[in-house]
C-alpha cells in the first residue's frame, strides 16, 4: 500500500464498515446456489408481491416509450406525477399537500439515507422501530449519527405507544422513523397511537426534528382496517417527511418510483439538488406510468385483488405456523408479511446451547434465528429471513423469522410442511451445526 507522509492511505474509506445492509439481497446466492443442485427453494425471504404490474400501468409505460419521452426530465420528479401525489395525499390525509413540496425518488429506499445525510449532524441521534426495515438502521452510523432504536413487543402488536417514543427522546433527537404498516411485522397504528405519538412528539421536540414516515405499505391492509398516517394529527404536516411509492402498492418494484412530500418547498429544493447530484433525474417514461397508477379508477380493482389474495394467504400460514410446535404467530393487519415466534422451537432443536458454544467472533454475526433459518434454508430448501435482519441492536436475544407471504399459496403450503419438519429434526439440526458450513 501507498504511504504518503506519515499517515497510510487505504483503499477504502473508513466510512464503508460503517454502511451494513438489507440482508434479503445478500442470501439470493446462496438460494441460486441450492437450486443449480437442482432442488427446489421455497421462497419465503421476498419483499415484493408476486403479481405482475397492472395492465393499464404496462400500456401507459409503452405509449410513453413510443411517444419518446425517454429524455432527461425534471430532477425533482415530473409535474403531472408530482401533482398527482400531492393530490393523493391531501385527499388521504387530510392536509393540504402541493407539488412544489414532492420529490420524486428511484424507489422510497433512497430517501431513507438522503434524508439522514440532510437533517442528521454527527452525534444526532435516529430514533427507529425495531425490527425494522434494515435501512434505517444500516446509514446510521455511515452518516455519523447515532441510533437510537425502539423495540416494538409482541405483546403489544408490535406498534408503538407515546410513551416508548417518549423515553428516548433527548435534545439530541434529530429524526424519528414510524413504518405503518410494517415491515417486517405487518402491525398497523390506530389513529389513537399515532395522535399519542403525535402528542409526545409535539411536547418534547422541537421545530427542527423531522419526523420520517415510511408509508409504502399504505394499501395493503386487511380485514377492512384503514390506513392512518401522523401526518394527519395536529402540528404534524409542519415535520413530517411522508414517503411511499409504486413498489408495493402497484407490485412494481422494478420501476423505482418512490417519493417524498417535505414540510417546506425549500427543503424539497435541498432533495431536488440532491437527485442533481446522484441521479440527474427518474425515468419519465416510469413516471408518467406511476402517476396512472395514482389516477386510474381501475387502481382500486388491481389492488383490491392482490389484498385478498394475500389475506387468505395470511390465513393460511398464520395458521399454518401456530399449528406448528413451539411456533407462535400473530395475525398480521397489513403488509405481506409475518413474524412468527420462533423461541421455543430454538430451546427444543438446542439451537440456544449450539449458539453460546460458538467462539465470541462467530457469534457476532449470527444469533439463534439466523442459525434456525440457515437450517432451514440449507436442509429444508425454505427460505427466510432472521430477527436480526431487521436491526442488529438488542436483537441478540429475539428469536423470530419473517416469512413473506408473497409465493404461490401451494408454494406456501409445501413450505409450512418442511417449517413443521426442520422444527422436529434435533439430530437433523446438530448435524448441519457441526458441519459449520453456513453459520451466518
Ligand atoms: C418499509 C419499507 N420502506 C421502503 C422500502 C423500499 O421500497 P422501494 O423498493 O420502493 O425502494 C421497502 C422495501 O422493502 C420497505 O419494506
Amino acid at each position: 500500500m501507498t504511504v504518503y507522509g506519515e499517515g497510510k492511505m487505504s483503499l477504502l474509506a473508513k466510512r464503508v464498515e460503517l454502511l451494513d445492509t438489507e440482508n434479503a439481497f445478500k442470501i439470493g446466492p446462496y438460494i441460486r446456489a441450492i437450486e443449480e443442485q437442482g432442488k427446489e427453494v421455497i421462497k419465503c425471504n421476498l419483499g415484493e408481491p408476486d403479481f405482475p404490474i397492472p395492465q393499464f400501468i404496462k400500456e401507459e409505460v409503452k405509449r410513453q416509450i413510443d411517444l419518446d419521452n425517454t429524455h432527461y426530465c425534471d430532477p425533482q420528479g415530473v409535474l403531472s406525477l408530482r401533482k398527482a401525489i400531492a393530490k393523493h395525499f391531501s385527499e388521504t390525509r387530510g392536509i393540504q399537500a402541493t407539488a412544489d413540496r414532492v420529490v420524486i425518488f428511484p424507489g422510497a429506499k433512497p430517501p431513507i439515507g438522503l434524508c439522514q445525510q440532510t437533517y442528521c449532524d454527527p452525534g444526532d441521534e435516529i430514533i427507529y422501530p425495531s425490527p425494522g426495515f434494515p435501512i434505517y438502521e444500516s446509514f446510521i452510523t455511515y452518516v455519523g449519527a447515532k441510533p437510537i432504536p425502539v423495540h416494538l413487543k409482541e405483546e403489544e402488536n408490535f406498534t408503538l405507544s407515546g410513551k416508548d417514543i417518549a423515553s428516548v427522546i433527548t435534545d439530541r433527537t434529530k429524526m424519528i422513523f414510524l413504518n405503518f404498516p410494517s415491515n417486517p411485522t405487518g402491525g398497523v397504528a390506530p389513529l389513537e397511537k399515532l395522535r399519542d405519538i403525535a402528542d409526545v412528539i409535539r411536547r418534547q421536540c422541537s421545530q427542527e426534528v423531522r419526523v420520517f414516515s415510511d408509508e409504502v405499505y399504505e394499501h395493503i391492509l386487511f380485514d377492512g382496517s384503514k390506513h392512518h398516517s401522523i401526518i394527519s394529527c395536529p402540528g404534524m404536516e409542519k415535520i413530517t417527511v411522508l414517503v411511499s411509492g409504486v413498489s408495493k402498492s402497484f407490485s412494481w418494484t422494478g420501476g423505482r418510483i418512490g417519493w417524498a412530500l417535505f414540510p417546506t418547498v425549500e427543503e424539497a429544493e435541498v432533495f431536488r439538488n440532491l437527485n442533481i447530484n446522484y441521479f440527474s433525474c427518474i425515468p419519465p417514461y416510469n413516471q408518467e406510468g406511476a402517476r396512472i397508477a395514482l389516477e386510474s379508477p381501475l387502481s382500486q380493482e388491481a389492488i383490491s385483488h392482490m389484498i385478498n389474495t394475500f389475506q387468505e394467504r395470511r390465513d393460511l400460514v398464520v395458521d399454518g405456523l401456530n399449528s406448528i410446535k413451539g411456533v407462535l404467530c400473530q395475525k398480521p393487519k397489513g403488509a405481506f408479511y409475518v413474524f412468527p415466534n420462533i423461541s421455543r422451537v430454538c430451546e427444543n432443536l438446542g439451537i440456544i446451547d449450539a449458539f453460546n458454544s460458538l467462539p465470541a467472533a462467530i457469534r457476532q454475526n449470527t444469533s439463534p434465528s439466523t442459525l434456525f433459518q440457515m437450517f432451514l434454508l440449507f436442509e429444508y430448501q425454505v427460505a427466510t429471513m432472521d430477527r436480526k435482519s431487521f436491526g442488529r441492536i438488542g436483537a441478540e436475544n429475539l428469536h423470530y423469522l419473517r416469512l413473506s407471504i408473497a409465493t404461490d399459496t401451494e408454494s406456501l403450503r409445501e413450505g409450512l410442511k418442511r417449517i413443521a419438519m426442520a422444527s422436529l429434526d434435533r439430530e437433523g439440526f446438530w448435524r448441519f451445526f457441526k458441519k459449520g458450513e453456513h453459520l451466518y
